[in-house]
């Protein structure tokens, strides 16, 4: 049974529906899934239930895969190795609760990423859902003028930047010079010429020539327009969904969810534009 990509009725997003998950890997299936990505700018796959291998299988379809170390894959859990439940106010705990804060993944380095596939291994919490933002729209809705004032401005991302203004444990003044950071335009232009909004507000340290002031107000404006309601979705994740999303199509937080206890244990691969 082939499967059906079936559009979310308002905005971007569409579902994958396969009966049989083995047909996503046909290949014939390729350009369809690769086409659908950059259609919908969320793919949401419910209850596939991959495994590690089918997760990078699948998301080789979409390009190249980022390596960490030998790995292909990245985990992300509310607990450590042996299953004990980090404490809220561990150091991991801390830098899992950057994901409640809007971003765009790792924006700050010079090489963009091009989509993150990341499904839920096991989920038990009853937060936790993963919101998206539709930065296409959101500067397409824009005021004209606003538009042009910011399409010519490159701004400064920068991991320090979140380590100096984020709740996260902090790093040694040694090590802050090595951080990541690269300049990119703030107004993005995609494969097929629709532009988005680069907006990651955590890193984002400033614009090129303007002040640290003038520049926060600007993006604080432009995320506090991008994420209004009519640009958002939410998914409440269910064991084994898995969600491909463009990174510079949408941005994206995890709503927050309690530590009560329950276990919320996420995998992902990240492609490179
Ligand atoms: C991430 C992230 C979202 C989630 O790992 O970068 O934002 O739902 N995760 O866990
Ligand atoms: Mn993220």
């Amino acid at each position: 049974m082939p499967f059906e990509v079936v559009p979310r009725p308002q905005g971007f997003g569409a579902l994958v529906q396969a009966d049989d998950p083995a047909s996503l890997l046909e290949e014939s299936a390729r350009e369809r899934l690769d086409d659908a990505l950059s259609r919908f700018g969320v793919l949401i796959f419910p209850g596939l239930l991959a495994d590690d291998a089918m997760h990078v299988a699948l998301a080789g379809i979409f390009g190249e895969i980022q390596t960490f170390g030998t790995k292909k894959t990245f985990r992300s859990a509310n607990f450590d190795e042996d299953g004990t439940l980090l404490r809220s106010d561990s150091d991991k705990a801390r830098l899992l609760r950057l994901n409640w804060l809007w971003h765009a993944d790792g924006v700050y380095r010079e090489r963009d990423i091009r989509a993150v596939l990341l499904r839920a291994e096991a989920i038990e919490t009853g937060g936790g859902d993963t919101e998206f933002a539709d930065l296409v729209a959101a500067f397409d809705a824009l005021p004209r003028d606003l538009q042009s004032r910011i399409e010519t401005l490159s701004v400064e991302y920068s991991f320090e930047h979140m380590i100096l203004t984020a709740d996260v444990p902090p790093v040694s003044a040694d090590e802050r010079p090595h951080l990541p950071r690269a300049r990119h335009a703030l107004v993005q232009t995609l494969a097929d010429g629709r532009r988005s909004l680069r907006l990651s507000p955590p890193y984002m340290e400033r614009v090129i020539d303007w002040g640290r002031d003038e520049s926060q107000a600007l993006f604080r404006q432009l995320a506090d327009f991008a994420t209004r309601p009519e640009f958002l979705f939410r998914h409440r994740w269910a064991a084994g969904d898995l969600i491909a999303w463009d990174n510079r199509w949408t941005m994206h937080r995890v709503l927050p969810y309690a530590d009560s206890g329950l276990r919320r244990d996420m995998r992902g691969t990240v492609v490179l534009a």
